[in-house]
């Protein structure tokens, strides 16, 4: 069945005039006799690919003289004539695909590199990109790319819309479903190298001999394709499973807990990757609990990871309700006056906007603001405000936006990808995590478009500077189909529906507004949670008068947490971008925008504007059948139509709530809220 459920790893066969040149390019494969699993992988992964796409599986040969057109060279086995690759230059991951006299060479130091590049080519063939005159060069742009699984040991999800967690505890270790090598290939094929099981408010049975030997089961699953495996450590987990009646990190016994702890993991996983820690955020335990910082958590983990080559990925995701400091500065306080006083293993790991994966948000003012501090960013895949598996809302773009804002901490040019990346502020280890929406649903992520984001991820994770654009144009020939009347109009649309939710959601620096709780659909007139900082009129705050957060020197003075010239930009109501208007401002509704019309008129149209987006997407998409088999365009059809009515349902809501607020009448020719 057409389920999705080969994601992008589709290899439909050509028409023949198509497959004609690439089948001359790939005849004969030749790779070393003494194969590891990894590099086996790739030789089966091309003979897969090829023989689906061209109908023709090649052969296989150890004998470099017996000829042979595809090389796979791993390590220091020697090159074909020609080849002229820079080694040294490609690293441990790198890998160069290169075209020679006779054929192409696909080369790396290392096994997993040869895999990466066999994907890479396999790629060229499924968007139909040339394979002559190749020379191509791979290096990924951070150490740690990582999807980071919120999946409970009960097989729920936290934020998963995509059914039950694809990791079925229960059976573990003996029973090792066949879905496990799928999702490690499927991880391998965009480069991504690390999961961490659990969820971040962890449970600290994971780290229980029990569950220990289940995580083994699976790092044996992962381990040929590259992909390490990490574990969420609750802090307090000394206390819950080791006996001792504190987890005070300066504690000898503490430490000394960690670190036969970290032995005992390390005894079974040999190539664990390391923690992956929230700690004092949302009520999880941390070392503030016994007047600790941060760095006093991190370390303690990190000395008993470091004798293993382990690392500590340390969430900056905190705030608190007894502090009444905006909520959107309170991490940059924490966490700057600590940089330089966290191990060289820790990375503090940082969301991609100061306050938690909404639509739209300013990048982190972190970033660029600890230059002695690897800063790893933290993206959220699985769509939590942004209408879970039924929207459809390209991520890329999202991404992409974030990775190349300016953060000017070292003058115009120093982009968070420059951060992240660890170039700009001579930062040895690097990483991006994206915490992931893949469960066990047949096509894994919900919905088909939802795969895009997965996708995307992986490949901005390998190439920060990556154009999400030319990545969703790959995707949706890979996954769909390679018909330029069906490309185009796709990737226009992927492109296009970021805005469009932020338009029907959350318009004009506008954010959390979604219902509480499970944050799907709207409610932004909610205001009476306990916690203040839980209400969406904390963010709007709109009154009679006008609507916005001040967030300049005369409000919360969060724009001074940006360096200059951003503060002043962002200070000033006149160079703030309308995108971020009401994330910085607080407005009268009479303000004058851009277009001539009043903010509040603005914001209707906004409102409106999405609405009709998410429509012109629908349509799109419904002059697209027949291009892809009929049950994935028929589940594509029903979302966007799920995703049309909710979007008037937001704009509606949305409407009729702040009207009720400002008592202005519509602007002429829109139609009122129901
Ligand atoms: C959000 C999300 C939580 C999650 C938290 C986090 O607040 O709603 O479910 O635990 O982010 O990133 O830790």
């Amino acid at each position: 069945a057409e389920d999705g459920y080969d994601l992008w790893l589709r290899y439909p066969a050509m028409e023949r005039g198509e497959a004609r040149q690439y089948k001359a390019a790939a005849k004969r494969i030749v790779v070393p006799a003494a194969q590891s699993e990894t590099l086996e992988l790739a030789v089966r992964e091309l003979e897969r690919g090829l023989a689906g796409m061209l109908d023709a599986a090649p052969s296989v040969a150890s004998d470099a003289k017996r000829g042979g057109n595809l090389w796979l060279v791993s390590g220091d086995a020697a090159l074909p004539q020609g080849a002229g690759i820079d080694m040294a230059a490609l690293g441990p991951e790198g890998y160069a695909i290169r075209s020679v006299d006779g054929g192409t060479v696909i080369a790396a130091n290392s096994d997993i590199g040869v895999l990466y590049g066999a994907f890479h080519f396999l790629r060229l063939m499924q968007t139909r990109e040339n394979v002559t005159g190749l020379d191509i060069t791979e290096i990924p742009s951070v150490d740690v790319r990582i999807i980071n699984h919120w999946d409970n040991l009960d097989r729920t999800v936290e934020r998963g819309y995509s059914g039950a967690s694809i990791w079925d505890w229960h059976k573990l270790p003996d029973y090792l479903d066949p879905r496990y090598e799928d999702y490690a290939r499927a991880l391998a094929s965009i480069g991504i190298n690390g999961v961490s099981l659990t969820n971040v408010n962890a449970d600290a049975m994971a780290l229980t001999p029990a569950y220990l030997e289940k995580a083994a089961a699976l790092a044996g699953v992962f381990r040929p394709y590259g992909v390490k495996i990490y574990q969420t450590a609750r802090f307090s987990a000394p206390m819950e499973i080791g006996g001792l009646d504190t987890a005070d990190p300066l504690d000898p016994e503490v430490r000394a807990w960690w670190k036969a702890k970290a032995d005992e993991i390390y005894e079974l996983i040999p190539d664990f990757g390391g923690f992956l820690v929230k700690a004092n955020s949302e009520g999880q335990p941390g070392p503030q609990d016994y007047g600790r910082n941060h760095a006093d958590g991190a370390n303690m983990l990190a000395d008993a990871l470091a004798p293993h080559g382990g690392i500590v990925m340390w969430r900056a995701f905190v705030y608190s309700e007894h502090n009444p400091e905006d909520r959107a500065k309170q991490a940059y306080a924490q966490f700057v006056p600590l940089d330089g006083k966290f191990r060289d293993n820790v990375l503090v790991q940082v969301k991609n906007g100061p306050i938690d994966f909404q639509p739209r948000e300013p990048f982190h003012p972190m970033f660029g603001a600890m230059p002695k501090t690897p800063l790893m960013m933290e993206f959220q895949i699985t769509k939590e405000y942004l209408g879970f598996a039924t929207h459809l809302v390209y991520l890329g773009a999202y991404y992409e936006e974030v990775l190349s804002a300016d953060t000017y901490a070292q003058g115009e040019g120093s982009t968070v990808a420059k951060i992240v990346d660890g170039s700009l502020q001579d930062i040895e280890l690097t990483g991006v995590a994206g915490v992931g929406n893949a469960g066990s649903d047949r096509n894994w992520s919900g919905s088909h478009f939802d795969q895009a984001n997965w996708y995307a991820f992986g490949r901005l994770a390998w190439d920060l500077d990556a154009d999400s654009k030319d990545i969703a144009e790959d995707w949706a020939r890979m996954t769909f189909a390679n018909d330029d009347a069906f490309v185009r109009p796709v990737v226009a649309m992927m492109m296009e529906s970021r805005e469009a939710v932020v338009d029907y959601m959350t318009p004009l620096g506008l954010t959390h507004l979604m219902a509480t709780g499970h944050h799907y659909g709207p409610g932004p007139w909610v205001c009476d949670l306990a916690r203040p900082e839980w209400n969406p009129c904390y963010y709007h705050k709109a009154d009679e008068e006008g609507i916005g957060f001040d967030r300049t020197a005369s409000g919360s003075n969060a724009v001074a947490q940006y360096e200059a010239p951003l503060a002043e930009i962002y200070g000033d109501v006149e160079t703030t971008p309308e995108n971020l208007l009401l994330w910085f401002h607080h407005l009268p509704w009479d303000y004058e925008m851009k277009s001539g019309r009043t903010l509040w008129d603005e914001l209707v149209m906004r409102y409106t504007e999405g609405v009709a987006e998410v429509h012109e997407m629908r349509e799109t998409w419904e002059g697209l059948e027949g291009y892809i088999d009929q049950e994935r365009y028929d589940q594509i059809v029903a979302f966007l139509k799920i995703q049309e009515k909710e979007a008037q349902w937001w704009r509606d809501a949305s409407i009729a709530y702040f009207q009720s607020v400002s008592g202005r009448p519509l602007p002429d020719g829109v139609a009122p809220p129901p």
